[in-house]
Order: C-alpha cells, then structure tokens, then sequence
C-alpha cells in the first residue's frame, strides 16, 4: 500500500510500499493549505516540477536537513549544487530513472522558468511534469504547472492517478483540466493548484460534475488524512 499525502497547492508527500518518503513540490513555509512546517518534513527523495517558489521554496531547506536526494531538472538541481545541497540527481525532459522505489519519468509542461532563490538569477530551466511507475495499479502523474498540451495525448493508458492544476490563471482551468483527462484517460484525478490565493479560486465540487464519468475525482483535503493506493 502507498501512501498519498496532500499539503496543499502541488505539494505530496508519498510513502512507498517499500517505506520511502518521496515529497513533490516542497511548498510549506506561508503555504495557507498547510500548517506543517519544513523542519517538520521527512524526506528520502524531494521532486521539484519547477523552480517557482510556490513549488520549490523549501526544497534546499529539506534537503539539507534530511539529506534526501534532490531531483529536477539540471538546472535546478545546479542551481541546488551551488547552495550546498549534496545529494542530488540531475533529469530533464523526456527522460527516465529507475529509482529504488520506483521509476520516474519527467514529461513535459508548458510554464516559466524561473528559479526562485538567492544566488538563482543565473539558472532558468524549463518546467517539467513527473510520471510515477510506483507498480500496478500505482501509476501517478504529477502534471506540474502547466497548460493543457497536444503531448498530454502521450500519457494514454500510462496514468492511474492524475494530480492535474486546475486553479487557471497560471495553469490549466477546470475546462482544459476536463480535456486533459480525455486524453490521458486516468482512473482517479486529484485536483491541484486552486484556492491557495484569491486569483486561482475555483469551485471543486463544479469540477467533479464537469469531469462526470470520465474520472473519479478525489477531492483530498489537506490534513484530513492520506489518499491510499
Ligand atoms: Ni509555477
Ligand atoms: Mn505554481
């Protein structure tokens, strides 16, 4: 059984069959969905999708208290490099790693490129989604911010659980996120990236009826307990 817990916004913290804690998107310090802080967090691997610090902003933090390995892009993790972060595993678009727990792919995302920190001004990178192979049944997409792309069409029959931005403004809204799983086609969808501010508010439970029988739509709320699968 893995493990799937939400914060809030884009970031999860998965625990593995195999016990490993795997944080995506580490956004804890002033994020409103939260009130875990980034010296609470445990981590053996921390994904970033970007470097935008609603994604990213206690990555270092965490990977130098926890020593867990940071993984993103090249940039991003050269960026990390330069602020003393030792363990690290450079990716980019397109490409895969078969990790202890499980394999992960990064696809592709349409976003900025910014990274957030000091020192960063001299590293931009492009955004990234992140494939899951966590085994059967536990196949899990983190879209990152992103708009919906013709090349969402690729992850057909590769996703079971799709955490998919719908909040607009930044990313897709919940009418491009409905077509996104038309073309990805995942059993369960979680609903990202909204109502964190006043500019990304949108109605979940609207969303649940716009997607119908397309998907299940798992509303987790942060807090209240882990999604299993
Ligand atoms: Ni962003
Ligand atoms: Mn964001």
């Amino acid at each position: 059984m893995a493990t799937l817990d939400y914060y809030g916004h884009s970031t999860f913290g998965i625990t593995t069959d195999d016990g490993t804690r795997v944080i995506i998107d580490p956004f804890f310090e002033d994020n409103p969905w939260t009130e875990v802080g980034p010296s609470e967090v445990e981590a053996d691997f921390i994904f970033c999708t970007h470097g935008h610090f609603d994604h990213f902003v206690d990555a270092i933090a965490i990977a130098k208290n926890t020593g867990a390995t940071l993984v993103g892009t090249f940039e991003l993790v050269e960026y990390a490099q330069s602020q003393g972060v030792e363990n690290t595993h450079p990716m980019h678009i397109g490409g895969g790693w078969n990790f202890p727990f499980g394999r992960v792919k990064m696809t592709v995302a349409i976003h900025g490129g910014r990274v957030y920190g000091e020192g960063a001004e001299g590293f931009t990178t492009n955004p990234a989604g992140l494939l899951f192979d966590l085994g059967p049944g536990k196949r899990l997409y983190h879209a990152g911010d992103t708009a919906l792309t013709m090349d969402m069409r690729l992850l057909k029959g590769k996703v079971d659980v799709a955490l998919l931005p719908m909040g607009d403004n930044c990313t897709m809204c919940p009418e491009d996120a409905v077509t996104a799983i038309e073309f990805i086609e995942p059993s369960v969808v979680i609903p990202i990236h909204y109502d964190t501010w006043p500019y990304i508010e949108q109605d979940v439970e609207a969303f649940r009826v716009l997607v119908g029988d397309r998907a299940r739509v798992e509303i987790v709320e942060p807090g209240k307990g882990s999604y299993e699968f």
